[in-house]
């Protein structure tokens, strides 16, 4: 006995085992007239939907003429954080760069502010918000980072959001510490005493089991090549996996730095070099590219996906959510703008939101396929085939979503 039957599924969207490199990219595997069987927590059957008439189940979903996926995996999110900041879309308008406004003490820092001023409780009930917000896209795993407290206590409250919405299980969250993410007002000009704090915080991160992973801000203004690879170093000796902001606005180098320290991930990589595509390529750093964060901040020139693809790297693709260079919870329009900005096909664009977007986040053998004995994390798309997502931009095609079998 079945607890959900999805019959009648016009197109079921069956992404291959991964990390899916080069132009292996471009193959997915697309069924006609399938049926998926869920029972508890788990996917339990997946065949025909000739076949599938014979199953008992509780219940039945017709997906006639409509498309089945697996949940969809966002590897990279800024969920917890307190304030907003559409104050600084006039300076955006008036023509005044990112990392000026950083300069200025807006930006990050901006909302670090804000997030030092809120309480737990109301920067939990905000995340949880967001959480579902990104849910209702289809999505039901997401990466989460710290990054707006520079301090230990904000951050460490930030991280203990993240965890209780984890625990709560809704979705599957992976937790990142990007302590490193500005240099707070306190040690402006002083960014190596800081990172220093920061450093020191690592121990008592990894004891409490508060963050899977750590990430840093490489980029001019922020932190150098060599601070970040030293703040790599130190997570390391304490266990933690790696990722990187690197290479989003100037190319200092942070994804030969992610190559080189065997991150799990180098993310935004607008202005990666040759070499640093070349060797992603070889390594297992997987390049998280944000779309959606180039659109938001107005640039012309997006992360070379075509060109990473035929060097024979892994692509995955994430919203980068978050209150300043891309506020929006859907996964969906960053799949459009991959179509339409960095010309990626609807085969790449699906496996890198979907298997490859499990392996940025060490989440690859338990999130997004779709096979009997994992975890039934299921999107049916009001669509009528894999295509058609990326084709009509900015909507929300997700119908139902079932989260570990149940709908959410
Ligand atoms: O990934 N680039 C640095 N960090 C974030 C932006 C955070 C913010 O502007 O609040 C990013 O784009
Ligand atoms: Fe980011």
């Amino acid at each position: 006995m079945y607890d959900t039957v999805i019959e009648n599924i016009g197109q079921l969207i069956l992404p291959a085992d991964g990390p899916i490199k080069g132009k292996a990219m471009n193959e997915l595997e697309v069924k006609e007239n399938m049926a998926i069987a869920i029972k508890g927590e788990e996917i339990a059957w997946i065949g025909t939907h000739e076949e599938s008439k014979k199953l008992k189940t509780t219940t039945r979903v017709d997906a006639l003429e409509k498309t089945v996926s697996p949940g969809l995996v966002d590897p990279h999110t800024h969920l917890v954080f307190g304030g907003s900041r559409e104050g600084e879309l006039a300076l955006k308008q008036a023509g005044v760069p990112y990392l000026e406004i950083l300069k200025q003490g807006g930006g990050i820092l901006s909302t670090v502010k804000a997030t030092r001023e809120e309480s737990e409780e109301t920067l939990f009930l905000k995340a949880r918000k967001n959480l579902e917000k990104i849910a209702s896209y289809g999505v039901t795993t997401i990466e989460a980072k710290s990054g707006y407290g520079l301090e230990r206590e904000s951050e460490l409250k930030q991280l203990h959001v993240v965890k209780r919405l984890n625990d709560e299980g809704a979705l599957d969250i992976v937790s990142t510490f990007l302590g490193p993410h500005a240099i707070p007002p306190e040690y402006k000009g002083n960014a190596d005493a800081f990172l220093d704090t920061m450093i020191r915080l690592l121990p008592e991160i990894s004891e409490q089991q508060l963050a899977d992973f750590t990430d840093i801000f490489c980029e001019t203004g922020v932190f150098t090549i060599e601070q970040s690879r030293r703040f790599m170093k130190a997570s390391q000796e304490l266990g933690f996996q790696t990722k990187i902001h690197a290479d989003e606005i100037d190319p200092l180098g942070g994804t030969e730095l992610a190559v080189e320290m065997d991150s799990v991930s180098a993310d935004h990589l607008v202005a990666a070099s040759r070499e640093g595509i070349t060797g992603l390529a070889k390594g297992r750093t997987i390049p998280v590219l944000l779309p959606g964060t180039t659109f938001y901040l107005g640039k012309e020139r997006y992360a070379d996906a075509r060109g990473m693809m035929d060097a024979g790297a892994a692509v995955a693709l994430a919203t980068d959510f978050n209150p300043g260079s891309c506020v929006t919870y859907n996964l969906q329009m960053i799949m459009s703008l991959a179509a339409l900005k960095m010309r990626m096909t609807p085969e790449e664009i699906w496996n890198s939101v979907t298997v490859n977007a499990a392996h940025a986040i060490g989440k690859g053998d338990e999130a997004g396929r779709l096979k009997v004995g994992w975890k039934a994390d299921i999107v049916l798309w009001d669509v009528p085939n894999y295509q058609y997502i990326a084709y009509h931009y900015a909507a929300n095609h997700a119908q139902m979503v079932w989260k570990n079998g149940t709908k959410i």
